[in-house]
Parts: C-alpha cells; structure tokens; sequence
C-alpha cells in the first residue's frame, strides 16, 4: 500500500490536491443588516459560491444576515477595527462616513432599477467609494434593492396630505429625514428588525420601504396600502475590510473583484424581474394606489437645497442625469 501511494506521489497524481493544501486558505465572514431572502443576501450568497468556484476552493466566505453580527453603526466599526472581513452595507449607513453618499437618494433622479445600476459606473459614484479608503475601507461595488415605496397601516393616500403628521418610519439618515420633513409628516428613525412590530403595534402610521424587504419580512401581514410612488432608489454597497484585503495575494484580490463583478451583475438582474414579482404578490392582499412625482415637489425641493453644497452630489446627480439622456 505503501509503495502504491509512494508511485502515485512519484507520478503526480495528488499534485492539485497538494499544491491547494500548501496555499494559504482565506476564510472570511459578510454581515448585512438585510433579511433572508432580500437580495442583498441573494448576491452575498452568489459571491460565496463564486470565490469558492474561482479560487478552487481556497477562498470561502460566510454570510450572517438579518444584523447576527450587530447593526450597521457596528458593523462598519468592526470592519474598520480588522475583526470582519466584509459587509453589504445601506448606502445609507455610509453617509456618516463620507455625505456625498446622500446623492444616491436624490428623489425622482432614478426611474427604476435597472437606471439606478447604471448610476453606479459614473465617475462621481466610484469616487465615493474610493473615499471610503480614508475609513479603513476598500469599496467593491454597488448592489441594488428595489425602489423605495410608501406602506401604510391603514391610511388611504391619495393625495400627500393624508400623510401630513402622520408617523412614517425611515431608514435612519439625513437625506431620507429631509425629504420626509419636506412631506410634512414626522419622519420616525427606526432600524428595520423594529418595523415589523412598529407596524403591528401602530407606533408608526407607514414605512418608507424597497418590496424586497417589504416581502422579505413580511410586513404585508400588518398592512393595508402600498401607495407606488418609486421616490428613490436605495442601494447598498459590498465593502472589504483594508486589513483583509491586505492579506490577499494579488491573484486573490482579482479572485475577489471578478467575482463581485459577477455576483453584482446576477444581483441586477434578479432584482428588475423581483420589482414587478413583489408587486404582483403584494397586490394580492394590500390596496395599491399612485402618488405622482409632481405631488411631492414641496419635499424635493427641501432635498435639493439641503444638498446642492456639496460638489460631489452635484456632479453625481449631472452625470446619472447625462447618462439617462444617451440611454434614453
Ligand atoms: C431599510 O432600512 O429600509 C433597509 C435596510 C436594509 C435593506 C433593505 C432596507
């Protein structure tokens, strides 16, 4: 027996094996905030697979969803300190890291998802990830939830005034503040793990929500209206932390990019095909009525002046708008 492993070594036939046993094996762990069957987490599930697939198994990657390793706030915080190697973060949550990232949630600036993609390969949007390096962060690329809409626990919106004082819960960042004051309603932070039960409860009137997340977590069953109003997109960003990255051989770092370039890509697709999915099943049960853009020009022009200062939005929101008019 000895003898017959000593020819097979001579010959070479464990040599794959070999050569993967001797690299060095990366282990790595992704939080989100995102629930179980967001897409967040559909891509952070597709890149595990990819980076295992591209590097022959010698780069594996855990994904703990639905906050298991604490809230954004902490999660930056963790990755920033080296203890997490990667997140799927709200671009929301990066804006108390660098504000340009407020321009992403220009309402009306996008129409769908597939436009809000496209945004994502302008200069002005690259730079704002590249500026996170000055955190400790190494921004990968972008992910797209779907549009961001209006839920209700029992108002009927057919006009803004109906949401005038009424307590709308958002995700908690300034822009989304800013715009919601300029409705007139009272925007209500809360982080989305308490919006279930705020709902339920009737501590909050309606939610400013993407229908992935909606579906995800079901908050179907503790609402009547969904009133489509597609006011922003609401993308999500993968990050590494620069002391994982620094760990990574060159091949590895390409590994690494390649496969976020792939797993973004399927993430893109899936999630123009699960808006008009999303739509279709909470029809089902909810009422859905229309608010259009015009309604809420009093709320957009409290956006524009609260962020027109700052040059990197400015030339965020001119290049996705010249972007629009070529693809248009
Ligand atoms: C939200 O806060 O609304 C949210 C967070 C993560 C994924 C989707 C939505």
């Amino acid at each position: 027996m000895k003898r017959l492993l000593r020819t097979l070594i001579a010959a070479g036939v464990f040599a794959g094996s070999l050569a993967s046993a001797s690299a060095a094996e990366i282990n790595m762990r992704l939080a989100t905030i995102a629930p179980p069957g967001h897409n967040w987490v559909k891509v952070s599930e597709k890149l595990s697979k990819l980076l295992e697939q591209h590097s022959g198994g010698e780069i594996s990657l855990d994904i703990f969803p639905a906050a298991q390793l604490g809230d954004e706030e902490g999660t930056l915080q963790q990755m920033q300190s080296g203890l997490l190697d990667m997140a799927v973060v709200t671009v929301a949550g990066l804006t108390t890291r660098e504000q340009a990232f407020n321009g992403w949630f220009t309402p009306y600036l996008f129409s769908d998802v597939a436009d809000a993609a496209a945004g994502s390969h302008t200069a002005a949007a690259q730079e704002m990830l590249k500026r996170l390096e000055h955190y400790d962060l190494v921004g990968l690329g972008y992910v797209q939830a779907g549009m961001r809409n209006i839920l209700t626990r029992d108002i009927a919106v057919d006009k803004i005034a109906d949401l005038k004082n009424k307590k709308v819960r958002i995700t908690p960042f300034s822009a989304m503040k800013v715009w919601w004051d300029g409705v007139g309603a009272v925007p209500t932070p809360m982080p989305i793990s308490n919006v279930y039960q705020g709902l339920q409860s009737g501590v909050i009137d309606a939610i400013d929500m993407d229908m992935d997340a909606i579906t995800s977590l079901n908050l179907q069953a503790v609402s009547k209206y969904l009133i489509l109003t597609k006011h922003m997109a609401f993308p999500g960003a993968i990050l590494i932390s620069k002391s994982s990255w620094n760990r990574l051989s060159e091949r590895q770092r390409e590994i690494v990019t390649d496969s976020v370039v792939e797993a973004v890509d399927y993430g893109v697709k899936d999630q123009i095909v699960a808006e008009q999915r999303n739509l279709d099943n909470l029809s089902k049960t909810l009422t859905v009525e229309r608010i259009t853009e015009e309604a809420f020009a009093e709320a957009n022009k409290e956006f524009h002046k609260s962020f027109s200062g700052n040059p990197l939005i400015t030339s965020f929101q001119k290049q996705v708008q010249k972007q629009e008019a070529t693809t248009n």
